[in-house]
């Protein structure tokens, strides 16, 4: 098979006549055109490997041979919608169930994370009867119209703040406006919650939902305080409220000791709504929400279908259930807290070594390298962070940033990465920062 159709200048040229624009690209002032890829391992028109550090789409790794074999052999069989009686989607959500508290216990599958939290935004008035929506600051839960509503991320570039959306600070131990120092973390950003609570009822108005990712991303890797979110369901759900897990970047045993990250916050912690997505389908649009019998009673007591054409089918389904099964086969999730340890130490070494390193985070291999200026300030070293995504690109290595300042560098590879991987993407950002610190020193006494 042909893996190119048009020469890369051609296809950049057609892309920028006929895509539009606000479609962006990876490394825009150079991009990479790749035309097929197997497990980390990413190759471009000229067979050129580059090891991908920030797919976490593909999660048990790229076209796993399991999951193209599940896939083409239900398309052989059938498929059809989900009015039609069929194992798959049953089976699946069977196997869901079983990664999950008995409380998460009625599914729906959808296409995106989108489709999901905008079901999950449904549930939730459904349910309560309320309008407001607390979110957390710098979030981004997708693109449709009722979700940029609810991602300040995107509509603060927008200017345009609904007044049934609420934000509250982002628990950044690191970054925010209380810090690793602070005695009771999770205490003092939940009463923030709290009294913005307070401040909604005195406005005569009914919070419906608190949305937030299980561990923030487009926020900056964060980790959020132990036991912050068991205090803010319990505002939430006093206030007649529920609690809405985010996890489309997060599940599926990414975090290596969970399968899902909203455990890290203990045992006494369950959403009452729980959407995932991207690593679901390894790549193929699959994604869910999960949520208790009785929001989805709510939900079926209004009298109104709810059908997805596409959404559960058996294909999507065939292919969810062979991800599980490589999750487990190949330990996965065990894989994730192994080298994604063995890579934050090798980042940790590189702190105590760089001190344009603020902070190394994260679990598994979900993980962000913060850089500033000053240890001190913490002032965002943006453009250190863009130059080194574009030089670890030139040696091969695809990253990128995130967090509000884009100073974030951030980790979130296929679950296949290898400990030989780790120690590369270390190497190489060792010697990245070495030489960023050689030109700053010519610069500076050049001055
Ligand atoms: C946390 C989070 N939620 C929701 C979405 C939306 O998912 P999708 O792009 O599949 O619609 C994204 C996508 O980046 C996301 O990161």
């Amino acid at each position: 098979m042909a893996l190119e159709t048009f020469p890369k200048e051609q296809t950049l040229e057609m892309r920028k006549r006929l895509i539009g624009q606000s479609c962006r690209l990876f490394f825009s002032h150079d991009p990479v055109k790749i035309v097929r890829a197997r497990g980390q391992y990413l190759y471009d028109e000229n067979g050129l490997q580059y090891l991908d550090c920030i797919s976490n789409v593909q999660h048990v790794g790229h076209c796993h041979p399991s999951i193209t074999q599940a896939a083409s052999a239900q398309m052989e069989l059938l498929n059809a919608n989900t009015r039609f009686l069929h194992d798959n989607i049953v089976q699946y959500a069977d196997r869901l169930a079983a990664t999950l508290p008995n409380k998460l216990s009625v599914f729906y599958f959808v296409n995106s994370g989108s489709e999901a939290n905008d079901l999950a935004l449904r549930l939730a008035h459904q349910y309560t009867g309320h309008d407001d929506v607390v979110v957390l600051d710098h979030a981004y839960h997708g693109h449709l119209t009722s979700l940029i509503d609810i991602s300040p991320y995107k509509f603060r570039k927008l200017g345009a703040q609904k007044d049934w959306v609420h934000v509250a600070p982002l628990p950044d131990p690191y970054r925010g406006m209380f810090r690793e120092d602070h005695p009771d973390l999770a205490q003092a950003y939940a009463d923030i919650i709290q009294s913005l609570i307070c401040d909604v009822h005195k406005k005569g108005r009914k919070i419906s939902a608190f949305f937030a990712e299980s561990l923030p991303s487009v926020g900056g890797q964060i980790i959020l305080p132990p036991g912050y979110s068991s205090k803010v369901a319990e505002y939430v759900r006093a206030a007649g409220g529920v609690f809405v897990a985010d996890e489309v970047q997060t599940g599926f045993g990414r975090v290596g000791t969970h399968f899902w990250a909203f455990q890290l916050q203990g045992e006494d912690f369950c959403p009452d709504i729980l959407t995932m997505g991207k690593p679901m389908g390894n790549g193929h649009p699959l994604a869910c929400v999960v949520t208790t019998t009785e929001i989805a009673n709510a939900f079926t007591a209004n009298g109104v279908e709810y059908f997805n054409t596409f959404g559960g089918n058996p294909v999507s389904c065939a292919i969810g259930l062979a991800v599980l099964d490589v999750i487990e086969r190949e330990d996965l999730r065990g894989n994730a807290l192994r080298v994604g340890g063995h890579l934050k130490e090798l980042l940790k070494q590189l702190q105590a070594k760089h001190t344009i390193i603020g902070d190394v985070r994260g679990v598994g291999l979900f993980l962000g390298l913060e850089l500033v200026k000053d240890r001190e300030d913490r002032s965002p070293a943006t453009e250190e962070a863009d130059q080194v995504v574009k030089r670890m690109k030139e040696e091969r290595i695809v990253l990128s940033t995130d967090g509000p300042w884009e100073n974030v560098i951030k980790f979130k590879p296929p679950m296949c990465f290898s400990m030989e991987d780790a120690e590369r993407v270390a190497e190489k950002i060792d010697q990245i920062l070495q030489d960023l610190k050689r030109t700053h020193h010519k610069v500076e006494s050049r001055h």
